[in-house]
């Protein structure tokens, strides 16, 4: 007999049924639904005043004085890099354990990457080590907010040149905060994702953020093509049958009011996230502290938990690190790697001849890490039964 379910029904059906509990499930549901009725109503469907709307209520959130919504984090990245001047003949020191995307967008724009290891413990830039790699070219630093909590970028700001630019790759670190700040301000330009894996999506997109005016107004027009007026602008002008002048090489990086109708909801539930995924954290760190082979990640103040990040140790752990996903998984319980070592990467690898070893801990960090799920569709029965599988090894 023919299923006369909506396709969304069913969909629903599937993801909260199934009996593999993944590694991350957006929180989106009805509320997100009918936000997406207005601008598909209305007819304005590409970056207008749900955008505009939805950039508001985020540096409002993140305490920042502009924040600029784009279709991804890695176009958010490429924009604060262009925006800012970095080009060929710079360096720009970016963590060697991270996703392949801060790195990639150093070379669009020309510039060289330039690796530093992390810290073993939080995952993030280690400060010492990119410090020492500083040269006469260097023109940036990337600290990455890795899985939601923040880089020390007070103690980097303080061993660097006053000329460095400071660029959040904060794609992981909506509704973080560093001693008290939220990320997207802690620097002169800030970066976040909304794909399905973070905390707060909107299928594909991202937000630029920052407090510099001119930087602001440059990767605004830049994300438009390099037009000197935005569509809403030039709609809702005197003369909306004039086209602007277009004097920056621009790109299109827009994102559309349906995501931002879909961002904005799920901005108000931020908040509401984050505490839940904190509550089940320390559930995870109370309940897990009795495997001395699992390493648990380090409860920082701040800390978004966009995802929840073991390492497994190779000496003492019961079975392999991927042997143990590869059981897990059969046992119905989704792990991944925390993320990679882009130094390892085949084109990085073979474009700047990089062995493993060149940074040590973002390899083991490469090779032992393993995330356990955590979302805010994941229900007590669920966490219970990712501890029980993980202590009967
Ligand atoms: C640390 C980091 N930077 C950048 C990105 C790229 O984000 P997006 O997929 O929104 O381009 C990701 C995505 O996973 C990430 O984890």
């Amino acid at each position: 007999m023919r299923d006369s379910r909506e396709p969304i029904e069913r969909f629903l059906l599937m993801t909260t049924s199934q009996s593999v509990i993944p590694i991350a499930l957006p929180a989106t549901g009805e509320e997100e639904w009918h936000a997406v009725r207005e601008p598909i109503l209305r007819g304005w469907l590409t970056q207008g005043p749900k955008v505009a709307a939805f950039e508001q209520a985020f540096a409002t959130r993140h305490q920042v004085s502009h924040a600029l919504a784009t279709t991804s984090c890695t176009t958010a990245l490429h924009l604060a890099l262009v925006a800012l001047g970095i080009g060929p003949g710079d360096e720009v020191i970016v963590p060697a354990f991270t996703w392949v995307a801060t790195a990639n967008v150093v070379l669009y724009c020309g510039a060289t990457p330039v690796f530093a290891d992390v810290d073993p413990v939080t995952f993030t830039i280690d400060v010492a080590d990119a410090l020492a790699r500083v040269t006469a070219r260097t023109r940036a630093v990337i600290p990455v907010h890795l899985f939601g909590a923040c880089a020390d970028v007070e103690a980097l700001r303080a061993g660097l040149p006053k000329d460095v630019i400071l660029i959040e790759d904060a794609a992981c670190a909506a509704g973080a905060s560093y001693k008290g700040h939220p990320a997207g301000g802690l620097g002169d330009m800030a970066a976040f994702s909304f794909h399905p894996r973070k905390s707060i999506t909107t299928g594909e997109g991202g937000m630029l953020t920052t407090n510099r005016a001119d930087a602001a107004e440059t990767a605004n027009r830049l994300r438009n093509h390099g037009a000197s007026l935005s569509e809403e602008q030039r709609h809702l002008g005197a003369k909306p049958y004039l086209l602007p002048d277009f004097n920056l090489l621009g790109f299109n990086y827009r994102m559309t009011d349906v995501q931002a109708a879909i961002g904005l909801v799920q901005l108000a539930k931020l908040d509401r996230f984050i505490t839940e995924r904190a509550h089940w954290a320390a559930w995870y760190g109370e309940r897990l502290a009795c495997l001395p082979w699992l390493r648990l990640p380090a409860v920082l103040e701040g800390h978004a938990w966009q995802a929840y990040v073991t390492s497994v140790d190779p000496k003492s752990a019961p079975l392999p690190r991927d042997v143990l996903m590869d059981r897990l998984q059969q046992q119905g319980i989704a792990t991944r790697p925390g993320t990679h070592a882009v130094h390892k990467l085949g084109y990085y690898r073979t474009r700047f001849g990089l062995k493993p070893e060149d940074f040590p801990n973002a390899h083991a960090c490469d090779v032992n890490t393993m995330a356990l799920p955590l979302h805010n569709r994941m229900s007590a029965e669920d966490y219970e039964r990712v501890v029980s599988s993980l202590c009967a090894f």
